[in-house]
């Protein structure tokens, strides 16, 4: 009995004692571990006369618990002190710290407003891939064999000679017309690939948005009024559409589509190279042997078509003088947009 008492006050004042969990754990071990103090009592109870037997068991398991009390509430109490300097450590009234929101992309930004102007004039979007048959972006779109555009100084072959990476939006006009019949209204932007010597102004690897629509009696002045509209939701109220005669082999006759100069109205200014005018887009009226290469009965439907280069709107729009800007990622700089 003397020996519980002594095992009891050490082990109390021990626990009582301990500054932390490493020292509470060892007192455990020490006392209440499998070969600690107090299991070790348990074993002389074979040692005990038989008539003492249960009291002294009764008084083992007393001392046992009082140990694992002392413990458990000791261990409570460290707990909630490093709870607490925790807490007290972690101010939640100060302000946070900002990181920062994204934005998108200029390029990004028009591609989504352009569909957004085509889609209330019943445009609806159409895909294709980067990599394209030399068939869909050359030979359906009328370019005959020895065409300069095909030539491998402007165009990015792959080792499959019959694949390219397309050098414009144009042959997604074919995969639609070859899937859908007319009447079609169709607005298709997408990444493009050139061999150009990157530059102030060339790229690479740029964006168009193409614009198709085929129905019965569609006219240059269908092609005109739309584009119009266009001019004037993306480039303001006063923008002005002009057409000069050019040559495209998908399309006769063809034009190239310049808007006014947004920055001087059309008096002639920096921005516009004192000529009032920007181009913007190459469009005409879609080549009846387009029609024809895609199973359309070119005597049945007439159709328009335009593609626009994005970076030289957002560069003309948000007054970029580098179209490398565009793709160096800087994000404080792409960020201003
Ligand atoms: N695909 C032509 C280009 O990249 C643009 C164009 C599209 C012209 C549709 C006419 C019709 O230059």
């Amino acid at each position: 009995m003397e020996q519980m008492d002594t095992i009891k006050s050490a082990a109390l004042a021990a626990i009582e004692a301990a500054a932390d969990q490493e020292t509470l754990a060892a007192i455990r071990t020490q006392y209440l571990g499998r070969k600690g103090s107090i299991p070790d009592l348990m074993k002389q109870l074979r040692t005990i006369p038989p008539e003492q037997k249960r009291a002294f068991g009764q008084q083992v398991n007393e001392l046992k618990d009082a140990v694992e009390a002392a413990w458990t509430a000791r261990a409570e109490a460290l707990e909630a002190a490093r709870d607490g300097a925790t807490a007290a450590a972690f101010d939640v009234t100060l302000p946070g710290e900002w990181r920062g929101g994204g934005s998108l992309h200029p390029i990004t930004q028009l591609t989504d407003r352009a569909v957004e102007i085509f889609q209330t004039l019943g445009f609806t979007v159409a895909d294709g891939p980067d990599i394209e048959t030399v068939f869909n972006n050359f030979d359906a779109l009328n370019h005959p064999p020895g065409h300069p555009a095909r030539d491998v100084k402007d165009t990015f072959y792959l080792d499959d000679p019959n694949l390219l990476l397309r050098t414009h939006t144009s042959p997604v006009q074919v995969r639609y017309m070859l899937s859908h019949p007319p009447p079609i209204r169709i607005i298709a932007p997408g990444r493009c690939y050139r061999r150009d010597t990157p530059d102030a102004t060339h790229s690479a690897n740029f964006h168009q948005i193409e614009g198709l629509y085929v129905g019965r009696n569609v006219s240059m002045a269908d092609l005109k009024g739309d584009l119009s509209h266009f001019a004037r939701e993306a480039m303001g109220p006063d923008t002005r559409v002009r057409f000069r005669p050019h040559f495209f082999p998908f399309t006769e006759p063809s034009v190239e589509v310049d808007f006014s100069c947004h920055v001087c109205g059309g008096k002639g200014c920096r921005v516009c190279k004192q000529s009032g005018w920007i181009e913007i887009a190459g469009a005409g009226m879609v080549d009846p042997n387009v029609f024809t290469a895609v199973g359309y009965d070119p005597d049945e439907v007439t159709g328009y078509a335009f593609g626009m280069g994005i970076e030289r709107i957002a560069m003309i729009l948000f007054g970029i003088s580098d179209i490398r800007h565009l793709y160096e990622n800087d994000v404080r700089y792409l960020a201003q947009f």
